[in-house]
């Protein structure tokens, strides 16, 4: 049995590629480990987001992770800010982490692009209060997507400087838990960017509680090329959107790659997509309505995260007061 945590940050709704690459797992992970799930609202704040939609969808968000198969009862579900031992230790963090280690940091690079002058602080430190937020639990599992892999080296890094510099074995190491596969899932409109809320384009993704025509539409204009599908994966490495929607399609159904060209081999993407877009559909309409159904009830979506944050804080506090004690605080 291992300690798990994972976050998602609550700004817009999560998508198919947080489903496909985090969401699942956290779901079958559940299974006989303990499972710590977290609305990362204090890293949604490092790029600007409006106060009332942040508390909103932190509740859908939180709706729509119960809708996916997350069981309150079993696993720890919260947000971030209602346990403070996540803002202490980032901090200590910020101190242990080297400016040159943040600098090396490809999301950083990619999201602030090429006015790093006028982005938050936040954004540049980001990857300490993600060190934090899983060491605050001595979580020793985290299961993400690809794109989170680099960040997890820092977090080990960080952790690994911390015990050095105190001389003690304090904190654990952690073991990335990236699923093969479904590990990127990429824009519909561009297969060389990552499906990602942080998107202006809303057509790039599809959100989970998007309705079937939301879905039949954004299917249908998703970027493709007009060859038909190939008969190996490898035949794909040039064709990034065609690819990407055979990677979804292989996720979805629970197949590999290769058995969906083997059933789909030298089918256009015209029929291929209409395939598709009835496995989204019947995959993804019954998450919706269940997220619609339980999102009904603010008060009591509430209730469920501070519980959540009462447990969470219960394992992170004395953890993270251990931490400023070695410190000196
Ligand atoms: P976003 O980039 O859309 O804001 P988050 O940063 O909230 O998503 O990520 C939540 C989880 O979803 C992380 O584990 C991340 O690795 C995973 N994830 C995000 N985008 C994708 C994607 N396009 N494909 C696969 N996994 C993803
Ligand atoms: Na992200």
């Amino acid at each position: 049995m291992a300690r798990i945590f994972s976050g998602i940050q609550p700004t817009g709704i999560a998508h198919l590629g947080n489903y496909l690459g985090a969401i699942q797992n956290w779901v079958a992970l559940q299974e006989g480990n303990e499972g710590i799930y977290c609305l990362v609202d204090l890293h949604a704040l490092t790029v600007w987001v409006e106060p009332e939609a942040l508390r909103q969808q932190t509740r859908v968000n939180a709706a729509l992770l119960v809708a996916c198969g997350i069981d309150p009862a079993r696993s720890i579900l919260f947000h971030q800010s209602a346990v403070h031992a996540h803002a202490r230790l980032a901090w200590i963090f910020n101190c242990v982490a080297r400016f040159g280690w943040l600098n090396r940091m490809t999301q950083f690079k990619d999201k602030a692009g090429k006015d790093r002058e006028a982005v938050s602080t936040g954004l540049f430190v980001y990857p300490n209060l993600m060190a934090a937020d899983i060491l605050a639990y001595h979580a020793t599992e985290v299961p993400v997507g690809e794109d989170q892999s680099q960040h997890l080296e820092l977090a080990n890094d960080i952790a690994q400087k911390f015990n050095h510099d105190y001389g003690v074995e304090f904190f654990p190491a952690i073991t990335p838990r990236i699923i093969g596969g479904s590990a990127r899932i990429m824009s519909l409109r561009d297969g060389t960017r990552k499906m990602s809320k942080s998107d202006t384009s809303d057509q790039s993704r599809i959100n989970l509680t998007d309705d079937a025509d939301a879905i039949a539409q954004k299917i249908r204009r998703a970027r493709t090329d007009p060859e038909p599908l190939p008969e190996r994966p490898a035949q794909l490495d040039s064709r990034p959107e065609a690819r990407n929607l055979v990677g979804i399609y292989a996720a979805l159904a629970g197949i590999t790659a290769e058995e969906v060209l083997r059933q789909h081999a030298g089918s256009g993407f015209g029929p291929f997509k209409e395939r598709l877009t009835e496995l989204a559909v019947q995959k993804l309409t019954p998450i919706g309505a269940e997220t619609k159904r339980l999102a009904a009830d603010p008060a009591e979506i509430d209730r469920m995260l501070q519980a959540g944050a009462a447990r969470a804080a219960a394992i992170a506090e004395p953890i993270v007061a251990e931490a400023e004690r070695l410190v000196g605080l």
